[in-house]
């Protein structure tokens, strides 16, 4: 049970009334890359692996897996592959999404490749989401060194990585990057 569920059960109150809703979610989220030092209880983890397997995959196969890394050494060997990002160095948990490449090739074929890369990757912005819901600060990294990621997790033949998240508790409140204007990225056809 989580602090906001305790008050619920406590005060019989509404939790959602205090709950982010969607579109300040998806505003107010950023990419954070500074941390303080407490560390992140694993049922939040939880909660955002959850979060995370409720995204939407090709067939539903939900093709991908979730490596988490708190274990220091592999921390430190993670956030080399990473070519030593500091909210890489600095994070007290790291969570490698991998694609399940194989699973969805069998039904899929040469496209099973492409959706279990997307089936990874609509995990991780869940996944994102959720982090933000709970507070908790996360970057997305795709900069990194596949081979390193394989070896230091010895990662099964079968599994890409396709983001690394570095996650703990913000130590910042990062400005919004700069918006870009609709038309320039929508184009509508009536
Ligand atoms: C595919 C992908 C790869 C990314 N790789 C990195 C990375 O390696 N390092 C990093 O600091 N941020 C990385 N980011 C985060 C972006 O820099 C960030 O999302 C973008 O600047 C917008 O900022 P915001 O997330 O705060 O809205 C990545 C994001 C995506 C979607």
């Amino acid at each position: 049970m989580n602090a906001l569920e305790a008050l619920r059960d406590l005060y019989l109150i509404d939790i959602h009334a205090f709950r982010m809703n969607l579109d300040e979610a998806l505003k107010e989220r950023r990419s954070i890359r500074k941390y303080d030092k407490r560390i992140v209880p694993k049922n939040l983890v939880s909660q955002l692996l959850e979060a995370a397997e409720m995204s939407p995959s090709a067939g539903n196969l939900r093709a991908r897996r979730y490596i988490i890394v708190t274990k220091p050494e592999l921390r430190k060997a993670l956030a080399m592959a990473a070519y030593s990002q500091s909210q890489a160095e600095m994070a007290p948990l790291l969570i490698v999404v991998c694609a399940d490449v194989e699973r969805s090739s069998r039904r899929y074929g040469d496209r099973g490749s492409l959706y279990s890369i997307q089936d990874a990757t609509a995990a991780t912005m869940c996944l994102l989401l959720k982090a933000h819901d709970l507070g908790l600060g996360a970057c997305w990294m795709g900069a990194f060194d596949d081979d390193i990621i394989r070896e230091t997790l010895s990662l099964q033949d079968n599994l890409l990585p396709i983001a690394l998240i570095s996650l703990g508790w913000p130590a910042e409140r990062p400005a919004p990057p700069p918006e870009r204007r609709m038309e320039e990225v929508v184009r509508w056809i009536e």
